[in-house]
C-alpha cells in the first residue's frame, strides 16, 4: 500500500503541474490596471453633455445632427466643447446614435454598405425635450443632461432601451500632455510592456438601460454563464463591484470555464429579454472595452467603457427575439450561405504527421463506415511555420494526397496564420517586407514579434490593398502544392504574439493611415479572416477547374461582420466536464450575436478525455453548428476508431445521427443566411415568454424543431428534460411522446448510446437515412420527411437545396424550396425551383413518417398516384404512426397526399 506521506507528495507534485499548466491570471489586465477602466466605470463624468436644443436640424442624408455642448471645469479654467451628436433610423426598429469628434477612428469594413434609412420626423418639441417619430417606433430626446429613450412602440409609454439613465455618458475631452489636471502619467506600463499613449486618455463611456429586463445575453466570448451575471450590485453599503466583462481579441492559454475574461474574439451586442420583449444594443467600436451589468427592480442597466473611438450605438427594438437578430443583421450582416461539407464531421489534431498517417486517417473512416467531409492540418505541416509551404520530408506530395481525399469527396484545410516569418528567403515575407506590408512600431520600423516561427511580422490588414494582396496568394501558382479542394484555417489572428503584453501586440503600434493599433485591436482578426475568404474566392474566380465556390476559412478571433465570413471556434479549451458544459452557452451566445457557425473542440484540446467524456462530446458536438473534433499536440491519439468497437460505434451513431439530419441543417443555415436566425438555439428563442427557460443553459433547440438535452455529467443514468411550451414533444430516437402542458419536465433514462432528443410538435424535418462517407456522397439519396404533429393535427416545415458549393443560388436563383404543411390530415408541398437545375432522382422522396396521428390511416390519395405501401401503428400513449414507403414523390413538383381513416 502507498503511505500518505507519498501520495501527499504526489499530489503537490501533480498541484505544482497544474499550476505551472494553467491559466495565468497574471498575464492578462483587469479592470483596475486599464487607467481607462479606472478612470471611468462607475464614475460621472466630470462635466455635463448638454445636447443643444437650437442645434438639432435633419441633415440630407437622413440623419438628425446636434451638438453636444461640454461643460465643466478644469485646473485650466471654464471650458466649453462641442461634439457632434448624429440620430438615423433604419427599416424596422433600428435607432443609431452616434456622438463623435473630428479626427477620432471609426471602424471600418463592419456595416453593410447598403443600409436601409428611413426619415425620423420630429413631432413634438419643448424646451426640455423633443419627440421623433419613425415607422411604429419613436425616440425621445431630452435635452439637459442628454438622454435618448427608444421606444419600440409610438404609443407605448415606456421605453425600450435608454441612454444615458444613469448619466455615465462620458467622453473624454482631448488634453495636453503634463497639464495642470494631467496628474497621470500619459506612458502605461504592464508588467515588462509601456503603452506610449502618444494621444493621452480618449475614453467613452455609455450608459444603456434596459426597463424591467432580467436577463441579459450576448458580449462574446467568454467561458461563462448564458444569462450575464451582474458585475455591480447595489446594497444598502453601496456598490459592489465585481470584474467586468471584457472584449480584448486575446490568446488565453488554458481559459477557465466560468471567468468574465475575455477570449479570442469580441462582438459588443447585448440581448435584453423580458417577457413581451426583447431588444438589444450594439457598439460598433473595435477598441479595448469593459461592460458592467447591473440588475436591480427597475430593470438592466449596462455601461461600456472603451479605450477610444467613438460612440456609434445602434438600439434594435424587437420585439421578438427573431426580430432583434433581424434588425442586427441588417447592419453586420448575415452568416455567410455555407459549403454544404463544411457542415459535415471535421477531424482535427494537432498533428497528422505525414501523408501516410493522413492517409491512414481517411481509410480508417472508410474501414470503420463513419462520415467525415474533411481532414485537417495543424502548423507542424508546414516548412518550418512558413505558412503556404510543405514540410517535403513528411508531405512530399501534397497534391497527390489532397487528390487521393477529394476522390473520395472530402476536403483537406491547412492552417494560415498571420506571423510571417522574418525570412528572406520566404516569398511571402520578402514580397510583404519589399512593399511594406507590415504592422509598424511607433517609431515607424516595422514591428517584429514572436509567434510559432519564432521571430515574425505581422501583415497590416487594415490596408485594403494589403488584404487585396493577400488574397491572390490562394492560388495553386502561388501555394504551391495546394489544390482547390484545399481550404483554411485561420488561427492565432487576434493577434497572437508571444512576447507582446497580454501575448498580443502593442498598442502603439502603427497601422495603415497612421492609425494606432489600440484602434483597431479587435477587428485585426476578422479583417485578415475576411481577406483570407476573399483569397478562396479569388482562386475560384481564376481557376478553370471548376466554378467559383464558396470561401471556407475557419477563424479564432473575431467581430461583428464575422458572420459574413465564415466560421470561428471557441479556441482551446479542456477536455473535462466543465469545458463539455460551458461550450453550450458559449456557442448560444454566439448564436444570439449574429454568429451562429460555432463549434468548440470535440473532445476537448488539452489533456485526454475518457471513454465517458468523449463520447458524450461527440453526442452534444453533432448540434454544434461547426462540428471539429481537435486535440493538442501532448495528447494521445483518439481519433473516433482508437478507443474500441463500443465507443467507436456510439461515436458512430452520433456523427450518422448529425449527416441524418443534414438536410433540415442545411436548410436552416439558409435561414441563419437569410436573416440572421440562429441554427443552435436558446428555449427562449422558440418561446420567448417561457421565462423559466430566460437562463437554460444545459438544453438547447438545434433549430425550431429539436430540443437537445446532452448529458453534462459522468456517470448519468438519467436526464431531467425540461419541455418548453404546452404541447407534444416526441423522442426522436425512441417512441416516447411527452404532452409538455401535462408534463413540462420529464426524467429521461440514458445508457452512453445517446442523449435525449426531442421533436416538436407541429414541425416538419427533412432527412437523409442513408449512411454515407461524407455529404458529397449523398447528394442523389433520397430524402425522408419526418411530420410530428401538434395537439390540432398539424405541422410545417421545409427543403432548401442548393448545388451546395457554387454562388448559382444567387447569382442565377438555382436553388430549391420545399414547403410542407399538414392540415386537415392533407400533408401538402408547395415548391420553388428554376426547373433546369434539379433532376427528380436527386429529390425523390423515400419515406414519409408522420407521428402523433389521432386516428389510424386507412387510405392515402395522392391524385394521379396510388400510394400502395404505408401502414399505420399505435403506440404506447395510442397516437398512430404512419410510414409511407416509396411515395414515388419528388422534392421538385406540388403534390398533396389526403388521408383517410377513423
Ligand atoms: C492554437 C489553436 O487554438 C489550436 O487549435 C492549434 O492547434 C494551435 N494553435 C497550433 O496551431
Amino acid at each position: 500500500m502507498r503511505s500518505s506521506g507519498a501520495i501527499a507528495v504526489a499530489l503537490s507534485v501533480l498541484a505544482l503541474l497544474g499550476q505551472a499548466l494553467a491559466f495565468k491570471a497574471n498575464e492578462f489586465k483587469t479592470c483596475s490596471q486599464s487607467s481607462f477602466c479606472q478612470r471611468l466605470r462607475n464614475v460621472p463624468p466630470e462635466h455635463k453633455f448638454v445636447l443643444r436644443s437650437d442645434t438639432v436640424a435633419a441633415d440630407e442624408t437622413g440623419f438628425v445632427t446636434a451638438k453636444i455642448a461640454v461643460v465643466g471645469e478644469s485646473a485650466e479654467g471654464l471650458y466649453h466643447d462641442d461634439l457632434d451628436f448624429a440620430l438615423a433610423a433604419y427599416g424596422d426598429g433600428v435607432v443609431r446614435l452616434k456622438v463623435s469628434q473630428p479626427g477620432r477612428f471609426e471602424v471600418p469594413e463592419v456595416l453593410m454598405d447598403d443600409l436601409k434609412q428611413v426619415p425620423l420626423v420630429s413631432v413634438s418639441k419643448t424646451g426640455s425635450q423633443q419627440t421623433l417619430e419613425f415607422l411604429d417606433s419613436k425616440v425621445v430626446l431630452t435635452f439637459d443632461p442628454i438622454k435618448v429613450e427608444v421606444y419600440g412602440n409610438k404609443k407605448s409609454t415606456s421605453p425600450t432601451v435608454v441612454f444615458n439613465e444613469n448619466g455615465l455618458f462620458d467622453f473624454e475631452r482631448q488634453r495636453k500632455p503634463g497639464g495642470a489636471s494631467g496628474s497621470e502619467s500619459w506612458p502605461e506600463t504592464f508588467g515588462s510592456h509601456s503603452d506610449s499613449r502618444p494621444n493621452g486618455p480618449m475614453g467613452l463611456s455609455i450608459d444603456v438601460h434596459f426597463p424591467g429586463v432580467s436577463h441579459v445575453f450576448g458580449i462574446p466570448e467568454r467561458a461563462t454563464a448564458f444569462s450575464l451575471k451582474p458585475t455591480k450590485e447595489l446594497s444598502s453599503k453601496g456598490h459592489t463591484l465585481h470584474e467586468p466583462y471584457r472584449l480584448y481579441n486575446l490568446d488565453v492559454f488554458e481559459y477557465l470555464h466560468d471567468h468574465p475574461f475575455g477570449l479570442y474574439g469580441s462582438i459588443p451586442f447585448i440581448t435584453a429579454k423580458k417577457s413581451g420583449s426583447t431588444s438589444g444594443a450594439f457598439w460598433l467600436n473595435a477598441a479595448e472595452m469593459y461592460v458592467d451589468v447591473r440588475k436591480g427592480g427597475e430593470g438592466t442597466s449596462t455601461q461600456w467603457v472603451s479605450e477610444s473611438g467613438v460612440v456609434d450605438l445602434f438600439f434594435f427594438v424587437g420585439p421578438e427575439p427573431k426580430d432583434v437578430t433581424r434588425q442586427y443583421a441588417a447592419m453586420t450582416g448575415t452568416t455567410q450561405m455555407p459549403q454544404l461539407f463544411s457542415l459535415g464531421y471535421h477531424q482535427c489534431r494537432w498533428n497528422y504527421k505525414d501523408e501516410e498517417d493522413v492517409a491512414s486517417v481517411d481509410r480508417n473512416f472508410d474501414l470503420h463506415g463513419i462520415p467525415c467531409d474533411v481532414i485537417w492540418l495543424d502548423i507542424e505541416h508546414t516548412d518550418g511555420k512558413r505558412y503556404m509551404t510543405w514540410d517535403k520530408a513528411h508531405f512530399p506530395t501534397p497534391e497527390k494526397m489532397q487528390g487521393a481525399l477529394e476522390e473520395k469527396g472530402r476536403k483537406m484545410v491547412t492552417i494560415v496564420d498571420p506571423h510571417i516569418k522574418k525570412d528572406d528567403s520566404y516569398p511571402v515575407f520578402k514580397e510583404a517586407s519589399g512593399k511594406g506590408y507590415f504592422v509598424k512600431k511607433k517609431d515607424g520600423t516595422d514591428f517584429d514579434g514572436w509567434c510559432w516561427p519564432g521571430s515574425s511580422m505581422y501583415l497590416d490588414m487594415l490596408d485594403p490593398e494589403i488584404r487585396k494582396w493577400w488574397a491572390t496568394l490562394f492560388v495553386p501558382q502561388a501555394y504551391k502544392g495546394s489544390t482547390e479542394s484545399l481550404y483554411i484555417w485561420n488561427d492565432m489572428n487576434e493577434p497572437s504574439v508571444f512576447n507582446g503584453p497580454e501575448i498580443t501586440m502593442h498598442k502603439d503600434n502603427l497601422h495603415h493611415g497612421g492609425v494606432e493599433h489600440r484602434e483597431v485591436h479587435n477587428i485585426y482578426g476578422y479583417l485578415y479572416h475576411m481577406a483570407t475568404a476573399d483569397g478562396l474566392v479569388y482562386r475560384g474566380q481564376k481557376s478553370k477547374a471548376k466554378p467559383s465556390d464558396r470561401a471556407f476559412v475557419l477563424s479564432r478571433a473575431f467581430f461583428s461582420g464575422t458572420q459574413r465570413v465564415g466560421p470561428i471556434w471557441t479556441g482551446d479549451n479542456t477536455a473535462d466536464w466543465d469545458h463539455l458544459r460551458v461550450s453550450i452557452p458559449m456557442c448560444l451566445t454566439l448564436g444570439v450575436s449574429g454568429l451562429t457557425f460555432s463549434g468548440a473542440d470535440v473532445g476537448g484540446f488539452f489533456g485526454n478525455p475518457d471513454t465517458e467524456l468523449l463520447t458524450r462530446w461527440y453526442q452534444l458536438g453533432i448540434f454544434y453548428p461547426f462540428f471539429r473534433a481537435h486535440a493538442h499536440i501532448d495528447t494521445k491519439r483518439r481519433e473516433p476508431w482508437v478507443h474500441g468497437e463500443e465507443t467507436m460505434s456510439r461515436i458512430r451513431s452520433a456523427i450518422q445521427l448529425r449527416y441524418s439530419l443534414m438536410p433540415y441543417l442545411y436548410t436552416l443555415f439558409h435561414q441563419a443566411h437569410k436573416d440572421g436566425t440562429p441554427v443552435m438555439r436558446p428555449i427562449w428563442y422558440e418561446f420567448p415568454n417561457q421565462e423559466a427557460a430566460y437562463s437554460t443553459q444545459d438544453a438547447f433547440l438545434f433549430g425550431q424543431a429539436l430540443l437537445v438535452s446532452p448529458v453534462l455529467e459522468p456517470g448519468a443514468k438519467s436526464v431531467r428534460v425540461s419541455l418548453p411550451g404546452d404541447d407534444l414533444w416526441y423522442d426522436l430516437l425512441g417512441e416516447d411522446v411527452h404532452d409538455a402542458k401535462v408534463s413540462p419536465s420529464v426524467d429521461v433514462a440514458v445508457t452512453m448510446d445517446s442523449i435525449p432528443v426531442h421533436l416538436r410538435g407541429g414541425t416538419i424535418v427533412p432527412r437523409r437515412m442513408r449512411p454515407r462517407r461524407n455529404t458529397k456522397a449523398m447528394t442523389h439519396d433520397p430524402y425522408t420527411i419526418v411530420v410530428a404533429l401538434d395537439k390540432v393535427q398539424e405541422a410545417r416545415g421545409s427543403v432548401y437545396v442548393d448545388d451546395g458549393s457554387s454562388f448559382d443560388y444567387k447569382e442565377k436563383r438555382k436553388f430549391l424550396r420545399s414547403t410542407f404543411v399538414f392540415k386537415h390530415y392533407r400533408l401538402e408541398n408547395d415548391v420553388y425551383h428554376n426547373g433546369l437545375y434539379f433532376s427528380n432522382a436527386s429529390t425523390m422522396v423515400e419515406k414519409i413518417v408522420v407521428r402523433g396521428l389521432t386516428k389510424k390511416i386507412s387510405a392515402i390519395d395522392a391524385g394521379r398516384m396510388t400510394i400502395k405501401y404505408f401502414e399505420c401503428t399505435q403506440d404506447k400513449s395510442g397516437l398512430w404512426t404512419l410510414v409511407i414507403k416509396k411515395p414515388g414523390l419528388s422534392l421538385t413538383e406540388n403534390w398533396s397526399l389526403k388521408m383517410r381513416g377513423h
